[in-house]
């Protein structure tokens, strides 16, 4: 009977499809590498979110491993490069926590835009701040989508009827463009420097050196708003830090850090800065879908060998 561990929390459904297929599965959270290390050569599969990190060390001591699924979109807390030098398949769950993610870079835009967290805190204190906060309004203004795959497809669904326009920069675009009519495929240069909000939905680059840099702050708009619900090194935190505090652009919002959990960071207190702990794909409903998928998917392949959603 094939063995599965569950190394991150997530919802209960993937244990019971997995009890269900007879596969057997153990959940045990929090591990640090050295205690996977040591129980890893019992497992055939292993299922994460993005807490835990499949190191090459792990990879390595995984004897037995078939099969790592992912329950989410990204893939780079696995070593992808190592699993498949040992033939072990890696698989993902796109679309599964799409809309979740595209709806809270939704709420912060307009968290951001409308000082939402200031006026929260502040009203929650009793003191009346309504003459210092002045908020901007989404009507006629430009969403720069960096990046146009599933997220950043919905976030431009969800932004009808906002009035805006739209720009996208994207590799993949021009070959789909016929879909997206209302879309403008710009350059990144372009994108930024006439954005009123920049939203970024893409992978982080190869080498992992951030997308947005000093230079490109300086061409943007000063009352320009950066998002990032995508990666934490897509937007080098320490520029983006010195934007906000010259007057570069007007604020941020962040919900992707570059050493996550975030405990300490060049951000925090920063007030330009509205700061969420990686919750964009975490509502009921996407937990449920994801943990569904990966168990399916994981339970196909080590049953039958059918593959699915290998990245
Ligand atoms: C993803 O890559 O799917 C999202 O960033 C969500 O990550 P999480 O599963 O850790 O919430």
């Amino acid at each position: 009977m094939p063995k599965v561990l569950i190394s991150d929390a997530m919802n209960n459904i993937a244990q019971k499809i997995f009890e269900k297929n007879n596969i057997n599965v153990d959940v045990k959270t929090g591990l640090s590498e050295e205690e996977i290390i040591k129980i890893i050569p019992e497992y055939n599969g292993m299922v994460v979110r993005s807490a835990t990190k499949v190191t090459k060390n792990i990879i390595e001591a995984a004897k037995n491993l078939k099969v790592i699924g992912r329950a989410g979109a990204g893939v780079d807390n696995i070593d992808v490069v190592t699993a498949k030098e040992k033939n072990i398949i890696v698989m993902n769950t796109p679309g599964g926590n799409t809309n979740a993610t595209a709806e809270h870079a939704f709420a912060l835009i307009m968290s951001v835009l409308r000082k939402t967290p200031f006026a929260n805190e502040t009203t929650h204190k009793g003191q009346w701040e309504k003459k210092n906060i002045k908020g901007t309004e989404l009507s006629k203004k430009t969403l720069g989508i960096v990046g146009f795959g599933n997220v950043g497809v919905r976030l431009s669904h969800l932004v009808k009827g906002f009035d805006m326009k739209i720009l996208v920069n994207s590799k993949s675009l021009s070959s789909r463009k016929k879909d997206f009519p209302n879309v403008n495929d710009v350059s990144f240069e372009e994108l930024i420097s006439k954005s009123d909000i920049i939203s970024f939905h893409c992978k982080s680059t190869a080498d992992g050196k951030p997308l947005i840099t000093k230079e490109h702050y300086k061409k943007m708009k000063p009352t320009a708003y950066i998002i990032n619900a995508a990666r934490g090194n897509i937007v080098d935190e320490s520029d983006l830090n010195d934007a906000l505090n010259e007057n570069l652009i007007a604020g941020a919002a962040v919900d992707v850090f570059s050493k996550e959990p975030a405990k300490e960071n060049i951000l925090f207190n920063n007030p330009k800065a509205i700061l969420t702990p990686h919750i964009a794909a975490s509502t009921s409903e996407a937990s449920i879908v994801v943990a569904e998928m990966v168990a399916n998917q994981i339970s196909d392949f080590l049953l039958s060998g059918k593959k699915l959603n290998t990245v």
